[in-house]
């Protein structure tokens, strides 16, 4: 049973969507001490933006008419295929960059998209957890409400293109404390992360429950 962890933080130190997604996967670990983690740090070590357009464009039907480019960004994209579709459940922790999807990710998901088997909802059914991480708040009745443009389409892929069973976790004011401008949410950005520390370890939790539950299934359609 193995868990392929994605992280986006273009930061080395300091990154709250690692420390949540630490906590998703430290919960996960307790009944999965001895698994395999696969891990792809896509915000540090970025996935070339160039490679998508040549994986789109490849004919995988000839690979020998391919050059050097062409075949290193298609055996990219299976190669980031193969890790989706080797993993028992997934976790991703993505910041809000600029209102928008951090570029990174979004190259990752169009590389793994360009391979031909991630046709349809080829993830269906796989646990996962979604760690979204962002500076400012966005609720209901902000002033800003409505700007991230990032979690709905993170969503759309991950739970309707790809299938997957996803559980959220989303991190609010995280620039509490760095913007001093922000200071007198300070009570209230501890409270959310207090909140959504808690909800980190339910779903982590929720993670491991259902590979037992899986687990038991493939074992009772063996017996
Ligand atoms: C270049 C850059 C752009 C950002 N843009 C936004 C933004 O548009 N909205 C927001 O709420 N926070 C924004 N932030 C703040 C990040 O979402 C926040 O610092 C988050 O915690 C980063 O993730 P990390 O802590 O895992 O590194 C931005 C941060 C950086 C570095």
């Amino acid at each position: 049973m193995s868990l392929f962890r994605l992280d986006a933080s273009i930061r080395r130190e300091g990154s709250v969507s690692r420390a949540i997604a630490d906590i998703v996967e430290e919960s996960w670990r307790k009944e999965n001490s001895e698994v395999e983690v696969t891990r792809r740090h896509v915000g540090t070590e970025p996935i070339p933006s160039t490679s998508w357009a040549l994986s789109v464009f490849a004919n995988r039907d000839d690979i020998a008419s391919l050059d050097l480019e062409q075949k290193a960004a298609v055996d990219l994209a299976a190669a980031l295929t193969d890790e989706l579709l080797a993993a028992d459940a997934l976790l991703l922790a993505v910041p809000l960059y600029n209102f928008g999807v951090s570029e990174h990710f979004k190259t990752w998901v169009d590389m793994v998209i360009s391979d031909p088997r991630a046709k349809g909802q080829f993830l269906k059914d796989r646990p996962a957890v979604l760690v979204v991480v962002r500076g400012g708040a966005y609720g209901a009745g902000t002033p800003r409400e409505g700007w991230d443009h990032a979690t709905s389409w993170i969503r759309r892929i991950l739970e309707d293109v790809w299938g997957l069973d996803l559980r959220v976790v989303e991190t609010e004011f995280t620039l509490v404390g760095v913007n001093p401008a922000l200071d007198e949410f300070k009570g209230l950005a501890a409270e959310m992360r207090a909140e959504s520390e808690r909800v980190a370890a339910e779903h982590g939790q929720h993670l491991s429950t259902s590979l037992a539950s899986d687990r038991a299934v493939s074992a009772s359609s063996l017996s």
